[in-house]
């Protein structure tokens, strides 16, 4: 059909045409956002999921939301092993200035610029010249320890945006790449600024081992936040992903064309739009049969092999993709991580630096002690494609 009028949209962050079966978690967000503006207390939120679930779409619906509703908003991505007071001091920086807007700087706001004029010099940040002038104010936020400044800075800027009869809400993605410090730093922050009756509200998003890592930076993080679960859609959901953007377009799907689509995507939103993309391209006319989507499908999943999958594949050591083999063989997860060794046939003990560092590299996660599982959903059945055959790990002797 005419790719011209393809309404899907495959990616990473790109709002779908439909944000389907999301429409609660808005809702309630929305309420605490009306709470923060009212000066009422509400709860942060990490938005906990696999890879493509629709994370990161959230988030920037989220952010789009604050801003409309007049909250002066920092949205930061935390890439693999960066320093957050380098990404988030400039955001705060152009925020301090957006609250200037009535330029006539208040008490608060001068302090708010002066405190982000130390943090960014005790973290060595060149900010440039400030719009409104500022006076570094020894002692505060100036120790160079994360954890003791991010929260006075944070509590400043929050004032400063009391002051002006707003709010701040602050958006971090892959909230798991941050550091433990970086990340108990955002929590102290968002527990002192709460007791102080500041405006400032949270989101972050991460994968599933995000929840623990929170707790583990500050065990009360767990009262401090909810943790909403963002997964695959219901089915009804699904099908409103699938069906409601191709009938904006006039194009229809007969029920055994959307079976098939949901089943193979397993209602995870990233595939549905990969999927719902190439059929659209692959049928020749409306409505799509489920001949349509059959004759389709092995374009989707090499399209899917050679991209989406192979890019995670290629970042992974002969030996890591050897112990996702092994997981692999045993289903979609979660797997005991005794039967993974067992499967590779060697001890846990043998494997256990590997599996660390799949952890760490946000491809595999544990739910429970002793278990684990793949992050990216499907990821097992691409294993079994790409390393048809399963082979042994045979750990090498460390020579004296
Ligand atoms: N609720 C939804 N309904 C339909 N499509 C969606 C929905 N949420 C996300 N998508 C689509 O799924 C894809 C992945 O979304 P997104 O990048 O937000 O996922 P993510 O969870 O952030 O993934 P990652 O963990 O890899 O960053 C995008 O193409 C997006 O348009
Ligand atoms: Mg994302």
């Amino acid at each position: 059909m005419d790719r011209l009028r393809n309404p899907f949209v495959p990616g990473a962050g790109i709002q779908p045409p439909e944000l389907a079966g999301r429409d609660a978690l808005l809702a309630d967000t929305s309420i605490d956002m009306d709470r923060i503006l009212a000066g009422r207390p509400a709860k942060g939120r990490m938005l906990i999921g696999l890879r493509g679930v629709g994370k990161t779409v959230l988030l920037n619906r989220l952010n789009l939301m604050a801003q409309e509703k007049g909250f002066q908003t920092v949205r930061v991505e935390a890439p693999d092993g960066s320093a957050l007071p380098a990404l988030l001091a400039p955001e705060l920086r152009r925020l301090v200035h957006a609250l200037d807007v009535k330029r006539r700087a208040g008490r608060n706001l001068k302090r708010g610029a002066n405190v982000l004029a130390n943090f960014a010099k005790a973290f060595k940040v060149n900010l440039g010249p400030f719009g409104l002038s500022v006076d570094l104010a020894p002692g505060e936020a100036d120790t160079g320890d994360i954890e003791q400044d991010l929260p006075r800075l944070l509590a400043a800027v929050a004032q400063a945006a009391a002051d002006r009869d707003t709010a701040i809400a602050l958006f971090v993605d892959e909230v798991q790449y941050l550091s433990a410090k970086e990340l108990a730093a955002i929590i102290v922050a968002c527990h002192e600024t709460a007791q102080l009756g500041l405006p400032l509200l949270f989101v972050g998003a991460g994968l599933p081992q995000t929840v623990s890592l929170s707790g583990r930076a500050k065990s009360y993080a767990e009262r401090l936040f909810d943790y909403p679960a963002i997964g695959r859609l219901e089915d009804a959901d699904a099908e409103a992903a699938l069906l409601k953007p191709a009938r904006a377009e006039g194009v229809d799907f007969e029920p055994g064309a959307v079976a098939a689509v949901l089943s193979a995507t397993q209602n995870y939103p990233y595939f549905l739009q990969e999927w719902g993309f190439h059929v659209w391209n692959a049928a020749p006319a409306s409505p799509v049969t489920l001949a349509m989507v059959e004759s389709a499908a092995p374009g989707v999943v090499a399209h899917l092999d050679g991209n989406f999958f192979r890019v995670r594949f290629d970042q992974l050591t002969p030996l890591e993709q050897k112990y996702l083999r092994a997981m692999a063989e045993l289903g979609p997860g979660p797997h005991p991580t005794g039967r993974i060794a067992q499967t590779l046939g060697v001890g846990t003990p043998a494997v256990a630096t590997v599996r660390q560092r799949l952890i760490k590299k946000g491809m595999v996660w544990s739910q429970r002690h002793g278990e684990t599982a793949f992050t990216v959903p499907l990821f097992d059945a691409f294993m079994r494609r790409q390393m048809p055959a399963l082979v042994p790990h045979v750990p090498q002797r460390r020579s004296h």
